[in-house]
């Protein structure tokens, strides 16, 4: 190992002194040393060696000295290093006698045959000696274990259908239609305004799919730039970028694969990546960039748009091909001016959410505050609901949000004032604001709900007297009478 006949005689012993003396410092400043001959057994311990003895199991120097190594030390690596020839210059090692820093070094012949180990344990007690070490070791795991745990939970859907809000008849439709395309492996394209719940229910039509255990991955059309979204639907082959990408990287096609592709803003998709795309659909294959392999994947793709897509087709800017492959279980998500009922239970859902997430407590809304929110046309539908609740839950300091807080709210976020319809006026009662010459006697707001509902029965149900009674819960016989007593409506049975 210091032989070199290439040196003259005295650099030569210079060169075996240094090497004496290197093994010698060794001895003294490790914890120990231990040496092991070709076939892997000890040979040779050094005095502080022999402490760790006991705690390794061995009261008698010889029940350890001319044993194999690795019968007398669990979890020894000393044979690798027998084997490969290569040393091991830092390792930790843990058995029963406590974890060690320790350094395997390969012993050579002069032909550079290897003839045995030297294993030193450079620290024992690492965790007190190697202390500001292993704590940053410990804190770079742990960052690592919550990046990879939020990773994952990302890629699980954030929602079910119970997250999706609402007993009116339109919401019951969507949701029975989505439930139905969760057990379906076809395209589902979600169609629908601003902020109706697409999203939502794209995470629930995951979750309640047979791929529920697999990833959800999103992907958002509106968000990525075009240049970069080739790359981030099918990956780059490592190598084929200097720079940033050169170990490659997946795409969001591999990522999902056996689970749930998410196209959000559709309409957006650039055309030479929409190509791609179907390509990808109907080969079930994609290429990373600057690779020539296809990779199989396996995704279920649910996509979403509040753009006119057969608009687009016929404009040239979305592709019919494209279109007709996603278009197979198309669902209509109902706006919520068309189902005005939901809205206070999600109200009450949405101010539960918003209080948990900002740690305060839940406010309530009082009728008549609630009333004027059901009659207010909403165009970002249940986001722009849930802004104007952020703000009511700021700027109420009482638990209770009055109707006067809401319309100042709804007038500052430039919401159209609108006027409720009286059967929502009526219902808010009292607590509405009114000016007292414009009072109204409770015989005489009933009555105007009463024809406000009986109007529109008949409106409903083409004039159909019978149909309307039924609706209203009452007799033929009593909707006639109420019928005599009032001349306003124009009914044609
Ligand atoms: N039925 C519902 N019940 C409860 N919360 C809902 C419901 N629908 C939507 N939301 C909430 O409203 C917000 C907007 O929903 P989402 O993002 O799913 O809408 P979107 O249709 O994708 O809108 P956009 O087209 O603007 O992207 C989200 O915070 C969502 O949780
Ligand atoms: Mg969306």
């Amino acid at each position: 190992m210091t032989r070199d006949d290439r040196l003259p005689r005295d650099a030569q012993s210079i060169l075996e002194l240094a090497a004496r003396s290197m093994f010698e410092l060794f001895a003294n400043a490790s914890e120990g040393m231990l040496l092991v001959d070709r076939t892997g057994r000890v040979v040779w311990i050094n005095d502080q060696y022999r402490r760790f003895l006991p705690a390794l199991g061995f009261e008698r120097e010889e029940d350890f000295v001319g044993h194999s190594v690795s019968s007398v030390v669990q979890n020894t690596q000393m044979h690798q290093v027998l084997e490969t020839g290569k040393p091991i210059l830092i390792d930790l090692l843990t058995n029963k006698a406590g974890t060690f820093v320790v350094s395997r070094i390969p012993l050579r012949d002069e032909a550079g045959a290897v003839i045995g180990v030297l294993g030193i344990v450079l620290f024992d007690h690492p965790e007190t000696t190697l202390q500001p070490f292993i704590a940053k070791f410990a804190r770079l795991e742990q960052d690592l274990n919550d990046a990879r745990r939020e990773l994952a939970s990302q890629r699980r859907a954030k929602y079910t259908f119970a997250s999706f809000v609402g007993t009116s008849p339109a919401a019951q439709e969507v949701k029975r239609q989505a439930r139905r395309a969760a057990q379906s492996a076809s395209p589902v394209l979600l169609l629908g305004e601003t902020g109706t719940g697409k999203e939502l229910l794209a995470h629930a039509i995951h979750a309640a799919s047979p791929r529920a255990g697999r990833a959800f991955v999103g992907v958002n059309m509106a968000a990525v730039p075009e240049a970069l979204m080739e790359a981030e639907f099918f990956g780059v082959a490592p190598g084929a970028y200097t720079g940033a990408d050169k170990k490659g990287r997946e795409g969001k096609f591999k990522l999902a694969d056996g689970g749930t592709l998410f196209l959000d803003e559709l309409g957006d998709m650039p055309m030479a990546v929409q190509v791609k795309l179907l390509r990808a659909l109907q080969d079930g294959e994609i290429e990373p960039l600057g690779s020539n392999q296809l990779i199989r994947c396996d995704v279920r793709v649910v996509a979403a748009t509040s753009r006119d897509l057969q608009q687009l087709v016929r404009n040239g800017q979305f592709r019919e091909d494209l279109y007709y492959r996603l278009n197979v279980l198309p669902i209509r998500v109902p706006p919520l001016r068309e189902r005005q009922g939901d809205i206070p239970l999600l109200v009450e859902a949405l101010c539960e959410d918003i209080a948990a997430r900002g740690g305060s407590a839940q406010h309530e809304l009082d009728a008549s505050a609630q009333a004027l929110l059901a009659a207010q046309p909403w165009r970002g539908n249940i986001r722009e609901l849930r802004n104007v609740l952020e703000q009511l839950a700021l700027r109420s300091d009482a638990p209770q949000v009055d109707a006067a807080l809401v319309e100042q709210v709804l007038r500052e976020s430039g919401l159209e004032r609108i006027e409720p319809p009286l059967a929502v006026r009526a219902a808010a009662g009292p607590a509405l604001p009114a000016a007292a010459d414009d009072w109204v006697p409770l015989p005489e707001r009933i009555a105007r709900i009463e024809r406000e509902a009986i109007a529109q029965a008949l409106a409903r149900t083409g004039g159909n007297r019978a149909a309307a009674a039924r609706l209203l819960g009452i007799s033929r016989a009593s909707l006639y009478d109420k019928l005599g007593e009032s001349s306003d409506f124009q009914t044609t049975a």
